[in-house]
């Protein structure tokens, strides 16, 4: 591999996993690369690293453009083991770099490493460091996604290298949005888009809102946004922050998601009529077995649209595992302007229905009470019952959509 240069004297210096599908349990289909930058100035400086498996091709990266061991400066955005776990291999090629992080990154990455023979020096919002004819300007980002987050800004290049945030999961030949957008889609790369933020930052939407506004009001002009997952937006990097605010304002579409599991099929059945009263009232709707889906693709479906309807049978008197499983991720995502409703089935008792309902109100999620409940498998009263629920669901979330529009 060769770096690429994305600035003059700027280097995407990265590694692409074509691979990859499990990521720590979020399901990527289409891989993903891990981002990190050189820029070759009087201090040579390399922003973040790459995950520990890649060190080799990053470094052979990084040797296409300048000696390793000439890198003086290494500014670790984010320590999450996708970004910093080869901390230790870049160190060792240049012993006498300097380490620029956050003070909550220094306390992770010295639980990792033995950083006693490290210059780490701790940098916080507004911090600047000057490295020649680049400046570079630190701007804390906590919790957006982890505590030690930073985005670095490179003045003169207007380029903001913006860690995980504005991230996709895409391996890709092309490093570009402009050059995907060609060869791919836009479609395809807003999608990809949407699935990182249902995934990983849906939690943070306050913290969104704020720190883009404060990014904003910095009056800095950024003319690229370098992420370390997927591709570098340099067609219209305002674009992907746009997404972002309204996402974080809970943009959905007027959509219903259907998330189910079944056990002998009288649940599965019950989304039949279900589908057809939401589409009667002129709202779409996706259906999503559990079992036959990665959970962040059921996870981006519920984010996408503005209603929910979670469908389980009941399990030795509890809800379904794979129901149960969906609700825990769901409900650690901490979901938010979303309407939901719950339908089910039962054999010998029922419960999970009323299940679902607590989970609902814990994650305090607008409801449509009176979800359908069958036992053993529903009669045609039953599939009537269902539809007329259909109905009576998407006519509220039409309304609840309104406040959104
Ligand atoms: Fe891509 Fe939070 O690591």
């Amino acid at each position: 591999m060769k770096g690429i240069e994305i600035k003059p004297d700027i280097y995407w210096v990265g590694a692409i996993d074509w691979p990859v599908r499990d990521f720590h349990g979020y399901v990527i289909p289409k891989g993903t690369t891990y981002n990190n930058y050189l820029i070759v100035d009087d201090e040579i400086t390399l922003i973040d690293t790459v995950k520990y498996n890649f060190a080799e091709v990053s470094i052979q990266c990084v040797s296409s453009v300048i000696d390793p061991s000439k890198i003086k400066n290494i500014v670790i955005n984010h320590v999450e083991n996708d970004h910093a776990s080869s901390l230790d291999r870049f160190m060792a090629l240049a012993p006498d770099a300097h380490i620029y992080i956050t003070e909550r990154g220094r306390q992770v990455i010295e639980r990792f490493f033995d950083i006693s023979r490290w210059d780490v020096n701790v940098v916080k919002t507004g911090d600047e460091l000057k490295i020649g004819k680049h400046t570079l300007r630190f701007i804390e980002t906590p919790m957006l996604h982890w505590p030690d987050s930073m985005m670095t800004y490179v003045k003169q290049a207007r380029l903001l290298i913006s860690q995980d945030v504005f991230g996709q999961h895409l391996a890709t030949s092309v490093r570009f949005d402009d050059e995907f957008a060609t060869c791919g889609s836009r479609a395809h790369l807003d999608e990809a888009v949407i699935d990182y933020y249902a995934n990983i930052l849906m939690p943070f939407g306050p913290l969104i809102k704020s720190k883009i506004k404060a990014i904003q009001d910095m009056g800095i002009e950024i003319d690229m946004i370098a992420p370390d997952h997927g591709l570098i937006w340099r067609g219209e990097p305002g674009r992907v922050m746009d997404m972002y605010m309204a996402m974080a304002k809970g943009k959905a579409d007027l959509s219903v998601s259907i998330i189910y599991d079944t056990m002998w099929k009288s649940t599965e059945i019950m989304t039949g009529p279900l589908m057809q009263g939401i589409k009667d009232e002129g709202v779409d709707c996706k259906v999503v077995k559990l079992r036959n889906s990665p959970m962040s693709e059921a996870i981006t479906e519920f984010w996408k649209s503005r209603g929910c309807l979670v469908g389980s049978p009941t399990l030795n008197n509890e809800v379904f595992p794979s129901v149960a499983q969906f609700m825990t991720y769901l409900r650690g995502l901490r979901p938010k302007d979303r309407i939901v409703g719950a339908f089910g089935s039962y054999g010998w008792g029922g419960g999970a229905v009323k299940w679902l309902y607590g989970q609902f109100s814990e994650m305090k999620l607008e409801v449509v009470e009176d979800g359908v409940e069958v036992k053993y498998k529903p009669s045609s009263e039953e599939m009537q019952n269902c539809y007329e629920y259909g109905r009576q669901f998407a006519k509220q979330v039409r309304e609840y959509h309104k406040q959104y529009e």
